[in-house]
C-alpha cells in the first residue's frame, strides 16, 4: 500500500531561471528538499544524454498529473509505457488528469454558443486540438495503463466541484473557484489572442477579454451547480485522501523497505 512510501519527496525537475517560484525561495525554513529539473516529455527518455537523465527502475512512486496541456496525443502511450520502465519492481505509478468541460449538476448550463463557459471550452478544445493535444485524455488512462501492462488499474471520472454549492463532502476540501478563474484567464491567451509576426489572432484583445470575463461570471454563479471531471484511480475514495494527488494505477505490489523514491513530474 501507499503508506510504504514513506516521509519521501524528491522533486526531479529544474529550475528556471525565469520562473518566478515563491514557495523555493532561499529566504524559506530549509525545509525545501527538493531540486528542480525540466525534461521534455514528449521526447522519448533514452534520447536524454544529461546527466539528469531518467534511469530505467530509478523511482518507487511516479506522480504524474496535469500534463494535458503539455504531452502530444500520440505521446501518451509511450509515455506511460516509459514511465513504467523508471519504476523499480512493485513501484506505483500514480496520474490526475483534468477534463477541462465545465457541466452542470442540475443542467442549467445548456451547450450552446450563448453560455460563455461553454464558448470557452469550445475554444479549449478546439485550440488543444489544434496543437496536437488530447483535450480529454483522462478518459484514455486507464486504457493506456492497462495496455502498456500495469496492474490493478482501476479508473474513474470524478466531480471536481467548483463553488459551494454541495453541502456535501467534495474531493477537495477547498474551493478551487478562483483557481479555474485564473485557468480560464490565462490558457487560452496566447492560442486565442496571439500569433506570430504577420499573422492574425483568432480574436482580438477586447473579444478574448470579454469571452474570458463572460466565463469568469459564470463561474461564480452557485445555481449551475458547474463542476468538471477530474480522471483518478484506484476510483476508491475509502482509502485515498481527498486531494488532486490520488494513486491512479499500481504496477504491481507496493514496494518494500522504509525509504523510498519519488518523482513528481
Ligand atoms: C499544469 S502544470 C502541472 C505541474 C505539476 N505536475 C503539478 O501537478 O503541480 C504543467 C507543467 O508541465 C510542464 N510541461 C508541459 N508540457 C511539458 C513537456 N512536454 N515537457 C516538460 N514539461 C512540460 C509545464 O511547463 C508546466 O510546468
Amino acid at each position: 500500500m501507499l503508506r510504504q512510501v514513506v516521509g519521501v519527496d524528491i522533486y526531479l525537475g529544474s529550475r528556471d531561471d525565469d520562473e518566478d517560484d515563491d514557495d523555493d525561495e532561499e529566504e524559506n525554513d530549509g525545509l525545501q528538499e527538493f531540486e528542480k529539473k525540466r525534461w521534455n516529455l514528449n521526447a522519448p527518455f533514452r534520447t536524454d544524454a544529461s546527466t539528469s537523465r531518467l534511469r530505467r527502475e530509478q523511482f518507487d512512486l511516479i506522480n504524474s498529473r496535469f500534463l494535458a496541456e503539455g504531452i502530444n496525443t500520440n505521446r501518451w502511450r509511450p509515455y506511460i509505457r516509459e514511465l513504467k520502465e523508471l519504476l523499480k519492481p512493485g513501484g506505483w505509478l500514480q496520474m490526475v488528469e483534468l477534463e477541462l468541460v465545465f457541466q452542470s449538476d442540475n443542467g442549467r448550463l445548456a451547450p450552446s454558443p450563448s453560455e460563455p463557459l461553454f464558448v470557452w471550452s469550445e475554444w479549449y478544445r478546439h485550440t488543444m486540438q489544434q496543437c496536437d493535444k488530447n483535450p480529454r485524455i483522462g478518459r484514455l488512462l486507464g486504457q493506456h495503463l492497462q495496455s502498456e501492462g500495469f496492474d490493478s488499474v482501476s479508473v474513474g471520472p470524478r466531480r471536481l466541484e467548483i463553488g459551494r454549492w454541495n453541502s456535501g463532502p467534495g474531493l477537495l476540501d477547498t474551493d478551487i473557484r478562483a483557481t479555474m478563474s485564473k485557468t480560464i484567464e490565462t490558457l487560452l491567451l496566447w492560442p486565442c489572442a496571439g500569433a506570430l509576426a504577420g499573422q492574425r489572432p483568432p480574436m482580438s484583445p477586447d473579444q478574448y477579454r470579454a469571452m474570458v470575463q463572460g466565463a469568469q461570471t459564470q463561474l461564480q454563479d452557485d445555481s449551475l451547480r458547474l463542476y468538471c471531471q477530474v480522471y483518478v484511480a484506484p476510483f476508491d475514495a475509502a482509502v485515498l485522501p481527498l486531494t488532486m494527488q490520488q494513486v491512479y494505477c499500481i504496477r504491481t505490489q507496493a514496494a518494500g523497505g522504509t525509504s523510498s523514491t519519488m518523482i513528481e513530474l
